[in-house]
């Protein structure tokens, strides 16, 4: 139980790395808010231990702010939300870029500015940022307004944990290579040949398969717990070998 006693709270927990990261974070001890846009997904938590589902539309600031007015302080906030925009930067328009900048980036900023003064008060936590290696890390064919997005949470990250290293908070970023998701699902079957598209996001992961949301959130806890007590504005990669 690495986790006994901590409070976390995960956005976009309805599906997903979100969703494996909150049972992963529950079965360690956690007490978790489990949060998504989604209502409907979310009745996946009933009966279990330690979840408390609740609505989260992490691009509404007052209902962000509402939320964690009304929660215990947190040990631990995990960011996972996030959009994938399909395209080039020919194919992106303003609006694209906007609201993938709305979810990706902007609505981290706003989450850490709610958990902020109650970890300030207790003197630590630990924030956690979905990123993805499609950042500064790699470019990706396709993927401009992601990759653009993705890289500002890199620098967010660093940026949060240079602010805070000396009040006992810490932020760090996750960056998974392509994970078999819902919404990896549905990219795929977007395409004229679905089979052929699957093949392709495989044949870029040089283990020769994608990952499971369940290879992720290990190091979700990892970095919950106490365990990852020196580490911040950190970058942890766990991508198949798509970065070697
Ligand atoms: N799947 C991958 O290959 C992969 C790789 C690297 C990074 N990521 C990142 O991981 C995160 C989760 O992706 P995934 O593929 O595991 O899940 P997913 O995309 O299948 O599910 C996303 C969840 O986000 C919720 N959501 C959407 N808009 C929201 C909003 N405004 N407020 C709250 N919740 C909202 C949805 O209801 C859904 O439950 C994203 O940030 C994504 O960019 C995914």
């Amino acid at each position: 139980m690495r986790l006994k006693g901590k409070t976390a709270l995960v956005t976009a927990a309805g599906q997903g790395i979100g969703h494996a990261s909150v049972l992963a974070l529950a079965a360690e001890g956690a007490q978790v808010w489990a949060t998504d846009v989604n209502e409907k997904l979310l009745e996946r938590y009933a009966g279990v231990a330690n979840v408390t589902a609740v609505k989260l539309d992490v691009l509404d600031k007052a209902a962000i702010g509402a939320l964690f007015a009304k929660l215990p302080a947190l040990d631990v906030l995990f960011n996972c939300a996030g959009v994938v925009h399909n395209g080039t930067i020919e194919q992106a328009s303003d609006d694209d870029l906007a609201f993938a900048f709305a979810l990706n980036v902007r609505a981290q900023m706003w989450t850490i500015q709610a958990v902020l003064p109650g970890m300030l008060k207790a003197g630590r936590g630990s924030i956690i940022n979905m990123a993805s290696v499609c950042s500064s890390m790699k470019g990706l064919p396709n993927r401009f307004v992601y990759g653009t997005t993705k890289a500002a949470v890199l620098g967010l990250t660093k940026s949060v944990a240079a602010d805070y290293v000396a009040k006992g908070i810490r932020c760090n970023a996750v960056c998974p290579g392509t994970v078999d998701t819902p919404s990896l699902g549905d990219r795929i079957n977007a395409n004229a040949d679905p089979e052929e598209a699957r093949k392709a996001f495989i044949a870029r992961q040089p283990m020769g398969r994608l990952a499971q949301a369940e290879e992720i959130a290990p190091v979700v806890v990892f970095l919950a717990s106490d365990e990852s007590i020196f580490a911040t504005g950190q970058f942890f990669t766990v991508d198949g070998g798509i970065t070697i």
